[in-house]
């Protein structure tokens, strides 16, 4: 039954009734992963037995979760994957607590093709591992470091900013060694950044946000949460930087990439003002703070209460539906 599902496969908490499910999106799309449940609990409690045998008849794989509630994962289990499966693109090992090391220099020579990897709460990673894995998985877009206090260093960041020039979504969640000199080179060496949180990088200041605004055009979420030493010189640096990325507006258009930042978390950043505050939400129309859903985020800023974005999302949302539907 599982060989049926070809060369997508997760392995996820849930119920072995689903692989039919999961077939049917196998073969509407190819792009749709295949979500393989193991909810019974011989399963769950077997996660690295079953990677240990089932790994080497998968060679094609190209996306796996093992996603887990337990930490269960060992490194002859990820060390199984890297021998096996060169082609994974997409892999999340989350809140593998179990991992060391070993398992991300087996993965840097196994799975040089990884552009999707989800390492958030592993918090025994190094740096230097990190930055080894990212000298031969050049091909990142998207990185989860959410936690990942000992490997998201200022160090790794910048040889993440030296190898990985496509990166586009980052996480740096609650990863507290995390200043200025690392957020910096990913602004110089990552320009189509569209994501990065930073929440909970209580080091990082003002410089940070200037070269975010400088250096990444495409920045469409920035979360702050809880950065305190950002000031008002943060915001305005982001207003401009719309301002600037205006002239290019032609290109924008035909990229379909007028919208700016469109997420912005400040909640907690109680050094911020409403003029600057309110300049970021004049400059950038998709940012608004209507009620439901609030795009930009400013719960915990007793002092911001006077800002207000326009609320136009509804004119948003149809013509981003329209742009949609005109695309497909
Ligand atoms: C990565 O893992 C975390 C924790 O399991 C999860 O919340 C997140 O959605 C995952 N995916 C990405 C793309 O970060
Ligand atoms: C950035 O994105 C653009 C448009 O998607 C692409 O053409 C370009 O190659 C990307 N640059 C890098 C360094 O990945
Ligand atoms: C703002 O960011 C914090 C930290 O990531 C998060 O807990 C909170 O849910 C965010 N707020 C919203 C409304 O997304
Ligand atoms: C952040 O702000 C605090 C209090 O204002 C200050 O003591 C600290 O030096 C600042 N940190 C940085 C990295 O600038």
């Amino acid at each position: 039954m599982l060989s049926v599902l070809g060369s997508h496969i997760c392995l996820c908490h849930g119920s072995f009734v689903v692989i039919g499910i999961s077939m049917r999106f196998f073969l509407i799309g190819r792009s749709w992963p295949c979500f393989l449940f193991f909810s019974n609990p011989w399963c769950k409690n077997n996660m690295n037995n079953l990677v240990l045998s089932l790994a080497p008849r998968f060679t094609k794989l190209q996306s796996l979760s093992l996603r887990q509630n337990m930490p269960q994962l060992e490194d002859d289990a990820v060390e199984t994957i890297a021998n096996y499966c060169h082609d994974l693109h997409d892999l999340d090992l989350s809140k593998s607590l179990r991992l060391t090391d070993r398992a991300l220099y087996a993965l840097a020579c196994g799975c040089p093709r990884l552009t999707k990897l989800n390492i958030s709460g592993c918090s025994s990673f190094s740096d230097s591992a990190l930055a080894y894995l990212t000298s031969f998985c050049r091909n990142l877009k998207c990185l989860n470091l959410c936690g990942c206090v000992k490997a998201a260093t200022n160090r790794a960041l910048q040889a993440i900013a030296c190898n990985c020039n496509q990166l586009q979504y980052l996480n740096l969640g609650w990863c507290e060694g995390v200043g200025d000199k690392g957020v910096i080179s990913l602004a110089l060496g990552c320009p189509n950044l569209s994501a990065l949180d930073l929440c909970g990088c209580v080091l990082i200041t003002d410089e940070s946000v200037i070269a975010l605004a400088t250096g990444c055009p495409h920045l469409r979420s920035l979360g702050l949460y809880y950065c305190q030493n950002i000031t008002d010189r943060a915001m305005y640096s982001l207003a401009n930087s719309c301002v600037k990325s205006k002239r290019g507006l032609w290109d924008s258009v035909r990229n379909n990439d007028v919208k700016g930042l469109m997420n912005l978390n400040i909640s907690q950043c109680t050094a911020l003002t409403p003029p600057a505050v309110q300049a970021v939400c004049d400059s950038f129309p998709s940012l608004h703070t209507c009620p439901e859903r609030h795009s930009l985020i400013i719960s915990g800023c007793l002092s911001l209460t006077s800002v207000h974005c326009a609320c136009a999302v509804q004119a948003h949302r149809s013509g981003r539906s329209a742009i949609t539907h005109h695309a497909y």
